[in-house]
């Protein structure tokens, strides 16, 4: 039977100790650790730099999803594969060089995401989609863990899937923003492969039951 992903999203984890939360999750069987770096200019924030990647590899074997929240995502690719990231993720919105960062990605044998943001119709950019592994559907405004998820990402995510089957192409439709255990079964049945869940599993009493749920989906 074919599993969810689950990527815990390291920005709801306890910032004092993000060695122990991630501990946690891994040995939950979490598959990725969703790692979400922000600009304070593409996106209204700031948040994780390589440093704390490459502090986090030492101590974990999860596949790093790396959320690039950022401008000109090209001038940094390199230094967190560097520090780790087995794969990168940029916004279609964003200002820079998309090319140089899948160039980047694939000469050092890294996975390279796309991601759109909720305002972003998912077909504009469906020219980019073919050489890609992952399409990461923005079900909030990026910026901020802990907002509502938007319901028309789910329509998004059925787009996103019809896109994939129209191109031939193979890459793995993920969902970020405001995932519950409630809208996350609503997300794998319209097409999701992989949920980032950022406070449904770092502030959910019972972790463990959440990750497993999620990949029983
Ligand atoms: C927002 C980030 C998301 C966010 C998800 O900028 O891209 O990954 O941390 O957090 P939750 O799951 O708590 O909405
Ligand atoms: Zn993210």
């Amino acid at each position: 039977m074919k599993k969810t992903i689950v990527a815990p999203g390291l920005l709801a984890a306890k910032a004092s100790d993000l060695g122990s939360a991630i501990a946690r999750v891994e040995q939950a069987g979490a598959q990725y650790l969703h790692i979400d770096v922000m600009d304070g200019h593409f996106a209204p924030n700031f948040s994780f730099g390589p440093n704390i990647v490459e502090g986090l590899r030492d101590v974990s074997k999860m596949y790093f999803d790396v959320h690039l929240i950022i401008d000109n995502p090209e001038r940094f690719t390199p230094m967190f594969i560097k520090a780790g990231a087995d794969c990168i993720t940029v916004h279609v919105e964003a200002q820079g060089n998309i090319e140089e960062v899948r160039k980047i990605c694939r000469e050092s044998g890294k996975g390279f995401g796309l991601s759109v943001n909720p305002n972003t119709p998912v077909e504009d950019f469906e020219h980019l989609y073919s050489d890609c592994d992952l399409l990461l559907i923005m079900s909030i405004e990026p910026g901020y863990g802990g907002q509502k998820f938007f319901p028309a990402s789910l329509d998004k995510i059925a787009k996103a899937k019809e896109i994939r089957e129209r191109l031939g192409a193979s890459y793995l439709i993920s969902v970020d923003g405001g995932v519950t255990l409630e809208n996350a079964a609503q997300c794998v049945a319209a097409g999701a492969d992989a949920l980032v869940a950022g406070g449904a599993v770092f502030n959910a009493k019972d972790p463990e039951a959440v990750i497993s749920e999620i990949m029983s989906m």
